[in-house]
């Protein structure tokens, strides 16, 4: 065992952090050596993003100590935790919008020289992309950017700064599977030249690929912390959770409706650079009925989801809402006539809720845009709320906690919850349990069963083709704005919908199918 023998590049000891009541970490520990992957795992709000800020010198602890070979030292700021050799990415991006990608690189480098010189700093960044893998535009301002390059963006501002040890918080929350594996071999890299990375993730089966061990925490308290050749999913849930739970999505049987609740016909859009967004698209979902959509990022998803919501307009085309022409309506009416939507947004906190607002302000927000008017009973909200964090295991300590105090996954789980009490006729729902730790994912699983079951017509956008295929009824698989088909997951593999997704058809004949 030699990752277990070999002495920690960093190591905390009884790490003590509350925020008021909350006690988030309560005698934590954790050690990572040089060439060694850990992964941190736990239910949403078990600390972990407050531990490694405690790590990357943000927040300091209320009690316990930070070693570095060997050595104590308690940071005070990100600068002393850096010039140590560790440096953090954030689950919220702290990037300047309006600069480029070099200059958000060397930012606060040199200690506010004036003059520093942009050719040698920009050498210095291509040879970090090169020796790791990673490749971002430096000339780029951020706004341009899509979030994996963003993100790429942030990791390489922490490499220049030469750290030892890489801490990630959900990095992968937000990539697709094909950016993952870029990132992965980048890390693999990283450990070859002897560097610690900490890397935080809520799927089970890259901590399974990744790392080489995985400390759990649980309700803000170490679980336990294993080698991950020798354990399984099931182990870590249960060091997470703190039972067993069952990690089978049922596929429920519910009844059809006689006409279809959406049909789209025909349906095709252009960019700006004039190029086929979607391609004449068509199909259908029914009441009862989960229709999944698979495709690579960037494949019309976005787009189909942004004009059946009345957000953009199609070129040509009719979307049909129980029998009726929606095209052309406005978000809000669309949203009225019984379609909810879901987009669960890169940035949580840039769409749909105000971080500064409580929880139950944040729920009565949703009933404004409804048009239900400024002079809503307060109360009615506080009501509204509580059914939301007692049905979706919000933790929080309050409705009238302020969203920005809340973890990442319970966030998320606020605007999940909000969307779906409105009881939609058809959800439209785009990579809801990105985040999620995997109890709550099981829980959203369950909860889109229960709207089919109770009729409502569900289009679900989402990147893991193990749940597509357990979930949903059908999936349509799109590839550059183009339907290639629509397949029945039951008997479909996933290396045929990967290969779908890619664009190639299989070809056709009697022995084909
Ligand atoms: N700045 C803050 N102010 C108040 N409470 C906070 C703050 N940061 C975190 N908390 C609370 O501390 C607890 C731990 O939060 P933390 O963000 O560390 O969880 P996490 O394990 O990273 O969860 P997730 O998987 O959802 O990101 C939560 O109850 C959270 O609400
Ligand atoms: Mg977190």
């Amino acid at each position: 065992m030699p990752q277990e023998e070999s002495s920690p590049l960093v190591e905390m000891r009884h790490i003590s952090k509350s925020f008021g009541p909350v006690k988030a970490n309560d005698d934590v520990g954790l050690r990572a050596a040089g060439g060694e992957i850990l992964a941190l795992l736990g239910e949403n709000g078990s600390g972990k993003s407050t531990l490694m800020n405690i790590l990357a010198g943000i927040y300091l602890p209320d009690g316990g100590s930070v070693f570095v070979d060997g050595q104590k030292r308690n940071f005070r700021s990100p600068h002393h935790a850096i010039a140590a050799g560790i440096g953090m990415v954030h689950q919220h991006f702290k990037l300047i919008p309006a600069m480029s990608a070099w200059e958000n690189i060397s930012l606060g480098e040199g200690g506010g020289k004036p003059f520093l010189d942009s050719r040698l700093i920009k050498r210095r960044i291509a040879d970090i992309e090169k020796r790791f893998g990673l490749a971002v535009d430096q000339d780029k301002k951020i706004y341009d950017m899509p979030v994996s390059e963003k993100q790429n963006v942030e990791i390489v501002k922490v490499l220049y700064r030469g750290v030892r040890v890489l801490i990630l918080d959900e990095p992968t929350a937000v990539l697709t599977p094909q950016e993952t594996a870029v990132l992965f071999s980048m890390l693999r890299r990283m450990k070859e030249v002897g560097r610690a990375v900490i890397i935080i993730t809520h799927k089970l089966q890259e901590v399974m690929e990744i790392s080489d061990r995985v400390t759990v925490l649980r309700k803000g308290r170490n679980a336990g912390t294993v080698v991950s050749s020798r354990t399984s999913p099931r182990e870590l849930t249960e060091l997470m959770v703190g039972e067993a739970i069952s990690l089978e999505i049922r596929r429920e049987e519910a009844e059809r409706s006689a006409e279809p609740m959406l049909e789209v016909r025909g349906l095709s859009l252009r960019n700006a650079e004039g190029f086929k967004v979607l391609d004449s698209l068509a199909f259908h979902v029914s009441g009862g009925e989960i229709l999944g959509v698979a495709g690579i990022a960037g494949s019309g998803q976005k787009e189909l989801c942004e004009i059946i919501a009345g957000l953009r307009r199609a070129d040509s085309g009719s979307v049909r809402f129980m029998g009726e022409e929606i095209l052309g309506l406005s978000p809000r009416i669309i949203k009225e006539r019984g379609i909810g939507m879901s987009f669960i947004p890169e940035d949580r906190l840039g769409m749909g809720l105000v971080g500064g607002m409580s929880i139950a302000d944040n729920i009565l927000l949703r009933s404004y845009d409804e048009g239900r008017g400024l002079l809503v009973d307060r109360s009615g909200g506080r009501q509204r709320a509580e059914g939301i964090v007692d049905r979706y295991g919000v933790d929080t300590p309050s409705v009238q906690h302020q969203v920005r105090k809340l973890s990442g996954g319970n966030i998320q789980k606020v605007l999940l919850g909000r969307e779906l009490e409105t009881r939609p006729r058809l959800l439209v729902i785009a990579y809801p349990v990105r985040g999620l730790d995997i109890g709550a994912s099981m829980a959203v699983y369950r909860l889109l069963n229960g709207q089919k079951k109770q009729g409502a017509a569900i289009l679900y956008i989402g990147e893991d083709l193990d749940v597509l295929r357990e979930l949903c009824d059908r999936i349509m698989v799109l590839h550059a704005g183009v339907l290639m088909d629509t397949v029945d997951p039951r008997r479909t593999g996933k290396e045929e919908i990967g290969l779908l997704m890619l664009g190639h058809r299989p070809p056709v004949g009697p022995e084909a199918r």
